[in-house]
């Protein structure tokens, strides 16, 4: 019994309504008893004062008068009692159903509340409570349903990416294997140009899965960043250096511009050298033999924007929005082809940029006219 009480909210709701009622009925027949007599007493002394003399209870030496008085009074008690009961009896029974559409009203959106959850638990994520009022009970419908709202595109965005990540390896390992059919059936010919084909097909999927693993690692916000104060120059030098030989080995200039007197900016060498890595990259990727990459850096307020500008094949304005989603290409075919990579790279740098308090844009006037990529970090004060 205890137990079931206590597993029931509505019950102990109404249970406290209950006691308040006991009380007030309790108050209020011990306080009628009590002051009853007295009362009598009074109002019947003033109806006296127009009667006159002996009427009042209690008044010695009054014998008919005091036994008529008695009388009365019991009467009057035993007829007040009555009306009491019955006036007691209505308002405990009136305060019991109120009590009742009052806990339902508390009871009702806590156990809408409640099948939902159940409901989101077992997978169910489009799962919503409707409770009107701006009370406690509305509100923590509203945040319940927004919590709703966050899981169902969590979910959603779990399915896409493991329909994404299948999408990509199945592309690689189709190519492997209808190279390997080839070859056990005598179509292909086993010169290293074939095993080469195969070769760079395994290691674009070696690279989506290193990418990918990356990606899981910035998205669940794990890496830790080692923030100092470093100086652009030194940023873009570094990344320079690495990639100077496949700039030369492609025929694409690369040179940088950096102002005199520019701030240091507070970040992880090795993370900002990766964004860099990740644009430079993309611009030597995206930009025909004889073109050129120019790398810039400006103060702008207490941050200082860094540019990677580029005279490639430019981006279409409709595709700029989507282009720091992960998986998306522009044209996909295209950077197949030019043994591209899978649309992870700008989604790293955007998270690693981000991560350092920073945001990342591209601007391209439109194909064949070159793209900027531009991110800024937070100057040292
Ligand atoms: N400098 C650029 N010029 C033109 N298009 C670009 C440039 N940089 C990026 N893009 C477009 O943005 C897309 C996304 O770039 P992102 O770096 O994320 O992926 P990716 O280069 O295709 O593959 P990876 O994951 O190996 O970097 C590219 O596929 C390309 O279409
Ligand atoms: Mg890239």
């Amino acid at each position: 019994m205890i137990a079931y009480v206590r597993q029931h909210l509505g019950i102990k709701l109404f249970l406290s309504y209950l006691i308040v009622i006991l009380v007030g009925v309790f108050v209020l027949a011990s306080t009628t008893q009590f002051t009853l007599p007295g009362a009598f007493n009074r109002h019947m002394g003033y109806m006296d004062g127009g009667m006159g003399p002996g009427m009042m209870m209690g008044s010695p030496g009054f014998g008919q008068g005091r036994d008529q008085a008695q009388d009365l009074y019991t009467t009057f008690r035993a007829s007040f009692n009555e009306a009491l009961t019955w006036a007691v009896l209505a308002a405990v029974a009136l305060a019991l159903v109120v009590s009742m559409i009052f806990s339902h009203g508390v009871i009702a959106p806590v156990r809408a509340m409640m099948s939902a959850s159940q409901r989101i638990a077992e997978g169910h994520y489009n799962e919503r409570v409707h409770v009107g009022g701006a009370d406690e009970l509305g509100q923590l419908a509203v945040r319940f349903n927004t919590m709703a709202g966050q899981l169902e595109q969590i979910e959603t965005m779990r399915r896409q990416l493991i329909g994404d990540v299948a999408h990509e390896l199945r592309t690689p390992l189709t190519a492997i294997k209808g190279s390997m059919e080839g070859l056990m059936d005598g179509v292909l010919p086993a010169t290293s140009e074939t095993f080469g084909q195969i070769h760079q097909e395994a290691d674009r999927l070696s690279r989506l899965v290193d990418d990918l693993q990356e990606l899981s690692r910035v998205e669940a916000e794990t890496f830790k960043l080692d923030l100092r104060p470093v100086a652009v120059a030194d940023l873009v030098n570094t990344a320079l250096r690495r990639l100077s030989r496949q700039y030369e080995e492609k025929g694409v200039t690369l040179a940088s511009s950096l102002p005199a007197g520019l701030p240091l900016v507070q970040a992880d060498e090795d993370r900002v050298g990766q964004v860099l890595l990740n644009l430079i990259g993309n611009a030597l990727q995206y930009t025909p033999e004889g073109g050129n990459v120019q790398i810039s850096a400006a103060r702008n307020g207490d941050e200082v924007n860094i540019g990677v500008t580029d005279t490639g094949v430019g981006i279409p304005t409709e595709h700029i929005p989507q282009l720091f989603d992960r998986f998306y290409r522009v044209d996909r075919s295209r950077s197949r082809r030019a043994g591209g990579g899978s649309g992870i790279g700008l989604t790293i740098a955007r998270h690693l940029v981000e991560a350092h308090g920073g945001r990342i844009w591209a601007e391209s006037t439109g194909e064949g006219k070159g793209s900027k990529f531009t991110f800024t970090l937070k100057a040292v004060k």
